[in-house]
């Protein structure tokens, strides 16, 4: 089990989905928390989104009053980014998965970020080792990838990257840790260890479904009776979204030129279509 370390001040930038939620985990655990946006409604959304999530957990059974309490006054959102970043022990970037986006924010938490401060990337499918490069010291970066929904998933990746050292990879350690989360370190590789493993699993369930193997109930029946899985394949990628698993896929294909990975014609069919999944109430299966 990783040390844990002592409550401190943490800068997410990006209040989305992934952000949102991350700044909600760190201000559980204690961490005085920056959220920061480009977009104000975002930050309203995420601010939100922390709300709904807090009152859900309680009602689970798995946080009381004190801890509600005590994340919402944790959770600073607002503050411009200079400040949050000059003030931060940690900044944990978790903006739109774009290279470019990425590229000008980094530039930017370089300038402020002061010495010693532990510069992370939730990315999924960029390169931790690349975004390193954008700005700031590239030994004192490193990729944590938390997984969505954050306040419910205890596994983060600590992804080291080329030039990422001992001490940021035990201090990254010690700070998930910290926050209550499983920490499991691995390489700057495509896909790290779960989406390169999980995603052309889920693309095979496609072209297996594609090739008429079986419908699309029994392909999941097979899985979850057969293999013990709590989900079916095909009923993860409506959950996951149609068009995040074909994004992912491809990002394994271009990256690695791996035909392994090449993407299922069906999903992309699928997703032109506009069959996203759940959100979209149909993907392989219908929903309400
Ligand atoms: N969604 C997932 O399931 C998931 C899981 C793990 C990791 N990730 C990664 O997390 C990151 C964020 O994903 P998400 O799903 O939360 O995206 P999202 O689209 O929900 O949120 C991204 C936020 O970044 C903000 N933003 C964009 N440019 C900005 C800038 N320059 N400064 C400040 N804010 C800016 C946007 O306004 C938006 O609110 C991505 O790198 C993604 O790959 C996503």
């Amino acid at each position: 089990m990783a040390e844990a370390t002592a409550p401190g001040v943490v800068s997410v930038l990006g209040a989305g989905a992934m952000g949102a939620g991350i700044a909600q985990a760190c201000a559980t655990a204690g961490h005085t928390v920056h959220l920061v946006d480009a977009d104000p409604d975002a930050l309203t959304r995420g601010r939100a989104a922390i709300e709904d999530s807090l009152v859900r957990l309680v009602r689970k059974g798995s946080l009381d009053e004190a801890g509600v309490a005590r994340t919402l006054a944790n959770v600073h959102g607002g503050g411009d980014l200079r400040s949050a970043v000059s003030a931060a022990d940690v900044v944990i970037e978790a903006v739109t998965e774009d290279l470019e986006v990425k590229r000008g924010l980094w530039r930017q938490v370089a300038a402020h970020a002061r010495a010693g401060t532990l510069l992370a990337t939730n990315t999924s499918s960029l390169s931790v080792t690349e975004i390193a490069s954008f700005g700031g010291d590239p030994a004192a970066s490193c990729g944590l990838h938390f997984f969505n929904p954050v306040p419910l998933l205890p596994l983060v990746e600590v992804v080291r990257g080329e030039h990422t050292s001992d001490a940021t990879v035990a201090r990254a350690v010690a700070f998930v840790a910290g926050i209550g989360k499983t920490p499991i370190v691995c390489r700057d590789t495509p896909g790290f260890i779960v989406n390169r493993l999980l995603i052309p699993y889920l693309n095979d369930a496609v072209h297996a479904y594609a090739e008429g193997v079986a419908t699309a109930a029994d392909l999941d029946a097979a899985m979850t009776l057969g293999a013990n899985l709590p989900l079916g394949p095909l009923a993860l990628v409506d959950l996951i979204g149609l068009d995040v698993t074909l994004a992912a896929i491809e990002a394994l294909h271009r990256e690695t030129g791996d035909p392994r990975f090449r993407p299922a014609p069906l999903l992309r069919r699928m997703v032109r279509a506009g069959k996203l999944g759940r959100k979209r109430g149909e993907g392989f299966h219908r929903y309400a």
